[in-house]
């Protein structure tokens, strides 16, 4: 480390501050230190510091009130220096309180030290970003930076300029954003982008794990941990160390799975199954969900402690109606790839296909753009496309309703008919239907809801 960065321990107990105070000396830091309230807002007050770091369990006050007292204090004074709090197991609601005041981000005693150094880091690097500002850098962030992604809009832009400030630092990031909207893409190209990208890059799909099989699949097992279990086994977790693990659908995870991941990203620590040896990795977790994570914690279906331990860094990607320029761009890629990959003569869109390809809703967004596109290069006679040629793609009967419907009414109203029809056409089938309108089971199953569809379930 080229200049110290000045940190203010605030702790009252003598043995928390020395013992942290050896520690980030021992990194390079130059640790200052605080034991009462007073003294804290009058180091903040007086000197300028890179980060402040809080417990909020004085022992004098067991709710931990004047812990958030003095994080309202710390913020009013100083907005922009990044405030880590230190909370009990027992009392995460409390550092929960706090990332919504402000704070950057929360350890829990005992903490990891590896674990500490990193969040400190990551705060830091942050913070000395926080002020840049994003819109004029955007416009300089250039997608050709990011090779297979495609899109000009200065919403995408905006998303590839956050991956690269994000990347190289440890911190947690969630994607979200409907089917299709290339979230997976982004968490590789976050990956590529940092310095975990020599190591691997481990993707999981968290809807898909039964309760019962989560440890066993996140945490390995040791051979005789249970009937089958004929040999060790390594978990996905520690297949991922010094790499990023892609936490796929964590919205769709049980709540009792979520408080044995939330142990994991806290501690970078774990057993498998049928063993006592704790392991520790090395593993930078992004997330993603196409449900909003926010709702579910309120409605108690999502622990919110995980949420702010996954949601350092929030990227939301728009769908892709809300950036209808970039459609002809990726309609371009994707005929390139196409007709390398199956080996045809290169075709080109007229501009009238490309006006309809721009003028549909997309509910599953960049996943059924591209599959309509595959699907009409394959079919497709001549090497000029023609709307027509994309309507015939399509099962009979589905586009003309979609047209009919879009000129009769909004975009709403249009994709209930085109999932009605959908439906229909595979009687009732849900993993049909979600496959051919390029959606997840779980947006179908919320899109029926949303529309009021009732069906009897037919997987
Ligand atoms: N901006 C983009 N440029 C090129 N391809 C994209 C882009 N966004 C998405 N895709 C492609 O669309 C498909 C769906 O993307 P994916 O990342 O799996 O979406 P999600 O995880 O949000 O459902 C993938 O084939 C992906 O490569
Ligand atoms: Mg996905």
């Amino acid at each position: 480390m080229t200049t110290s960065r000045r940190i203010l321990i605030c702790d009252d107990d003598d043995a928390v501050r020395s013992s942290l105070g050896f520690l980030l000396s021992k990194a390079g830091y130059l640790p200052n230190f605080a034991s009462k309230p007073d003294d804290i807002i009058r180091h903040v007050g007086e000197t300028t510091f890179d980060l402040i770091l809080l417990d909020m369990n004085f022992s004098m006050s067991i709710s931990g009130e004047e812990g958030i007292a003095l994080l309202k204090h710390i913020i009013s004074l100083k907005p922009d220096v990044p405030v880590v709090l230190i909370t009990a197991w027992g009392s995460v609601e409390l550092a929960v309180r706090g990332m919504k005041l402000g704070a950057s981000d929360f350890v829990t005693k005992p903490w990891n030290n590896v674990q500490l150094l990193k969040i400190i880091e990551t705060s830091i690097a942050l913070s000395g970003k926080r002020d840049a500002h994003t819109r004029v850098s955007a416009v300089r962030t250039r997608s050709q930076d990011f090779p297979g992604i495609i899109g000009e809009d200065h919403k995408l832009l905006e998303v590839l300029e956050v991956i690269k400030r994000v990347s190289p630092t440890h911190a947690p990031v969630l994607i979200t954003g409907e089917s299709g909207t290339g979230k997976e893409l982004i968490a590789s190209a976050i990956h590529r982008f940092s310095g975990r990208k020599d190591n691997p890059f481990v993707k999981v799909n968290l809807g898909g794990i039964p309760a019962s099989l989560f440890e066993s699949e996140m945490f390995g097992y040791k051979k005789g941990a249970f009937t089958d279990a004929k040999s060790d086994h390594r978990g996905r977790f520690e297949r991922a160390n010094r790499g990023t693990i892609f936490l796929d659908e964590i919205g769709d995870l049980h709540l009792a799975s979520q408080v044995k991941l939330l142990r994991v990203l806290q501690d970078q620590t774990f057993e498998r199954l049928g063993d006592q040896h704790s392991l520790t990795v090395d593993v930078r977790a992004i997330s993603a969900t196409n449900r909003d994570l926010y709702s579910l914690a309120c409605a108690g279906s999502f622990r919110e402690d995980l949420l702010y331990r996954i949601n350092l860094i929030h990227i939301e990607v728009p769908p892709l109606r809300q950036r209808v320029g970039d459609i002809p761009l990726l309609a371009g890629y994707f005929i390139d790839q196409a007709t390398t990959t199956y080996s045809i003569a290169t075709k080109t869109l007229t501009g009238e296909a490309t006006e309809w390809l721009c003028s549909q809703s997309w509910p599953g967004n960049v996943r059924e753009l591209r599959n309509i596109i595959e699907r009409t290069l394959l079919l497709a006679k001549s090497d000029v496309i023609r709307s027509s040629d994309f309507i015939t793609a399509l099962p009979a009967g589905k586009m003309a309703d979609m047209q009919q419907t879009a000129a009769a009414g909004t975009l709403d109203e249009m994709e209930k008919h085109l999932i009605l029809e959908t439906l229909r056409e595979f009687g009732g089938n849900f993993s049909k239907s979600a496959e051919k309108l390029g959606i997840s089971r779980a947006t179908l199953y919320r899109k029926l809801e949303k529309h009021g569809i009732q069906i009897s379930r037919n997987e």
